[in-house]
């Protein structure tokens, strides 16, 4: 199940993912750049994971607008899903939308605006050439909507609500810092979850991580990588007690970095403007004796 179209999405990828996860023994998933969620939502629906105990997820992302409809999904999943089901899709909200999402953080941090901000999140992924939201030049079908593929051919409301219902389901797996408190979503920089332990030690965790890629990266976020993000991201991930699974695109800088960790190679196809063959990078560390 994928929550919406989204640039570097790994859906494609599960078969490869999951077995390898399904290696390690964990209590809690932490999947440190959530974006779409792909893989924790895959690894919630499989009816056997690794460990006896059931397994707490931790959905963290950067990007503010990502983490309100996380929120939204699980904690205001009605009020969501009547905006969404009330909605006809026009081309001048893809404007609209994308200036109100690219302001950031808003000052006015209430429930309303934030489920404001999640549904114009959902709906630019759905609306926006190629589903690159707030990173596309334009609608699906262009301003002047002259194509055969208007800017409604991938919105179905009723099939997203459905999808939403299914992913409020997993609410009671999010990871719950307090046994009083419902869990939560998170909106941090990845760092945070290499310098803050928020679980007890005797839980174990194991991290996924999926970085903007290094050379797209800033064609398809608001929140990309320098080169020195992707370096430090290496030096935690060398410094790390936690067992750890990263995917990358493949690129010399990125597999110097990792030069002495067990890196695979996945060929991928993908369809944006033709078919493109490319490899992806599976990378984790080698076993120790
Ligand atoms: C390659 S995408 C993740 C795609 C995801 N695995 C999926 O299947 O949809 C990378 C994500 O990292 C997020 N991100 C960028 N910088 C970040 C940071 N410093 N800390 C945490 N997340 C960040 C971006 O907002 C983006 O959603």
């Amino acid at each position: 199940m994928n929550l919406m179209r989204y640039p570097g999405s790994k859906m494609k990828l599960l078969d490869h993912i999951l077995p390898i996860i399904k290696e390690y023994n964990f209590d809690i998933f932490v999947d440190v750049f959530a974006g779409s969620g792909s893989v924790s939502l895959a690894l919630m629906q499989e009816k056997k994971v690794p460990g006896t105990k059931p397994i707490q997820y931790i959905i963290n992302d950067k990007d503010y607008n990502l983490y309100t409809l996380w929120f939204s999904i699980f904690f205001h999943t009605d009020e969501l899903k009547e905006k969404i089901l009330n909605y006809t899709p026009k081309v001048e909200d893809f404007f609209q939308f994308k200036t109100d999402l690219s302001i950031g953080k808003c000052n006015n941090n209430n429930n309303n605006n934030c489920i404001d901000i999640a549904f114009k999140k959902l709906i630019i992924h759905c609306i926006s050439y190629s589903g690159l939201g707030t990173m596309a030049g334009s609608p699906i079908g262009g301003i002047n909507q002259n194509s055969n593929y208007k800017i409604n051919c991938r919105f179905n409301p009723k099939k997203i609500c459905e999808k939403i219902d299914k992913i409020r389901l997993y609410r009671h797996s999010l990871f719950n810092r307090s046994e009083t408190n419902d869990g939560d979503v998170y909106n941090e920089d990845f760092s945070f979850f290499f310098e803050n332990c928020i679980w007890e030690s005797h839980y174990k965790a194991f991290f996924y991580l999926d970085p903007p890629y290094f050379l797209k990266g800033k064609d398809l976020y608001q929140f990309s990588f320098t080169d020195d993000q992707h370096k430090l991201l290496a030096q935690k991930l060398h410094e790390t007690k936690h067992d750890w699974l990263l995917s990358y695109d493949d690129h010399p800088f990125i597999r110097y970095l990792y030069r002495d960790c067990i890196i695979q190679e996945i060929p991928v196809k993908y369809t944006t403007n033709g078919i493109v063959d490319k490899v992806e990078l599976l990378i984790r560390p080698q076993k120790e004796n």
